[in-house]
């Protein structure tokens, strides 16, 4: 038995007997979210119960991060299939992904971004990546990206050279100087897209957002003005979906029927996946916008919970802390709360209801 995940997490997988498997595959295939869900503090989780006793509001739950701002898949095949998944998005749906105001910044922090990238992927990658002159060769897929050619956009060569979707975003010219969106490739949305926010403002992008502007506006604000280019910030997202698909824009892809069955029936948990977003935001030192990186993980919640007790008992505090308006954000989770929380409550006690579960959800693994 070997557990073929980061080495910074390997004490952790030892006490996760799900984590110790002995195939390659299937073991980075079954395990995406790295070491944010084995931890044995539920500190570290991205959702827990709100603290006792305060009164619930929205938390920006920003921290240092204690690894690289790219974080991509061990499983070469699995970056593969994530990167042609993204060319096809870009290429089949452009204006929903890339987007870029028409103004110099934009275009001077698209190149910089891009410039950190070819810095950084051979260095780091150098098995996946190797950069002759200015061509970038993604040895995974073959795909040659001449960055000196004037034709070639910067940000879809960042959009398709990593598993994360990048948006730039700088100060807008308005009385409150409120960061505004300037330009980003996006091809794993959860329900938004680029050509819907492009040129907003982060209030107005999170107008959809319960809260967001009474609890995080001001915060965010003040954050992002004193984000300086050496100190980047993580922060982590969380939702519920039934579905696996990464691209969710609900401009090309239906939204998912509404949920029917009576709040108690678990007829459907099986579909439920934990969909988390690792958050990055660094300054970029030449242009000084700043670049805001979602990489997104999902899995099937029964798996994701199995023999995670701890995982299952913070989910189930959250959700039940979360006020009404937020989890009908949350893809209306409310018309299943009773269900959702039974099921959790369940693997929170003992894995028995949850490997029940799970044996249906987990299609065969190709190994
Ligand atoms: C510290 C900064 C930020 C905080 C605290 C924050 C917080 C949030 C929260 C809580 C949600 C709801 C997610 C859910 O419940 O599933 C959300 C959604 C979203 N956030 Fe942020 N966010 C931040 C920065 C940004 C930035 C820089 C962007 C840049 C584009 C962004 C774009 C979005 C979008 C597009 C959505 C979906 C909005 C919709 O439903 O239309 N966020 N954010």
């Amino acid at each position: 038995m070997r557990c073929l995940r980061h080495d910074a997490c390997l004490a952790r997988c030892r006490s996760n007997r799900y984590e110790l498997r002995p195939a390659i595959r299937l073991v980075t295939r079954a395990c995406p979210f790295k070491g944010i869900l084995n931890s044995q503090s539920a500190e570290d989780f991205p959702f827990r119960p709100f603290p006792d006793g305060k009164p619930y509001r929205l938390l920006l739950g920003l921290r240092h991060p204690d690894g690289p701002w790219l974080d991509p898949d061990e499983d070469d095949e699995v970056v593969a299939d994530e990167l042609r998944q993204r060319a096809k998005h870009i290429q089949e749906r452009r204006d929903a992904v890339i987007q870029q105001l028409d103004e110099p910044l934009a275009a001077e922090a698209g190149r910089e971004l891009l410039e950190q990238l070819l810095r950084e992927l051979p260095e780091r990658h150098p098995t996946r990546f190797r950069l002759q002159g200015a061509r970038l060769i993604n040895l995974l897929t073959g795909e040659v990206f001449d960055t000196a050619d004037p034709r070639v956009d910067p940000l879809e060569v960042a959009g398709r050279v990593t598993q994360e979707d990048f948006c730039l975003l700088a100060p807008g010219d308005g009385d409150d100087g409120a960061y505004r969106l300037i330009g980003g490739v996006v091809a794993f949305p959860a329900h938004w897209s680029m050509a819907e926010k492009l040129g907003k403002t982060l209030p107005q992008i999170h107008a959809p957002v319960p809260r967001w502007r009474s609890d995080a506006a001001h915060l965010v604000h003040s954050f992002m003005s004193r984000l300086a280019p050496p100190q980047p910030r993580i922060r982590w997202n969380w939702t519920l979906l039934p579905t696996a698909e990464l691209h969710l824009s609900r401009f090309y892809t239906p939204p998912p029927a509404p949920h029917t069955a009576p709040p108690d029936d678990t007829t459907g948990i099986e579909h439920l996946h934990l969909r988390l977003e690792r958050q990055m935001f660094h300054r970029l030192p030449r242009s000084g916008a700043v670049v805001f990186t979602i990489r997104t993980y999902q899995q099937p919640l029964a798996r994701a919970v199995r023999d995670r007790p701890l995982v299952a008992a913070a989910l189930a505090g959250a959700l039940r802390d979360l006020p009404h308006e937020h989890l009908q954000y949350k893809s209306d989770l409310h018309l299943r709360l009773p269900a959702l929380l039974a099921f959790l409550d369940e693997a929170a006690a003992g894995p028995v209801a949850v490997a029940a579960v799970a044996s249906v959800v987990e299609a065969p693994t190709a190994v």
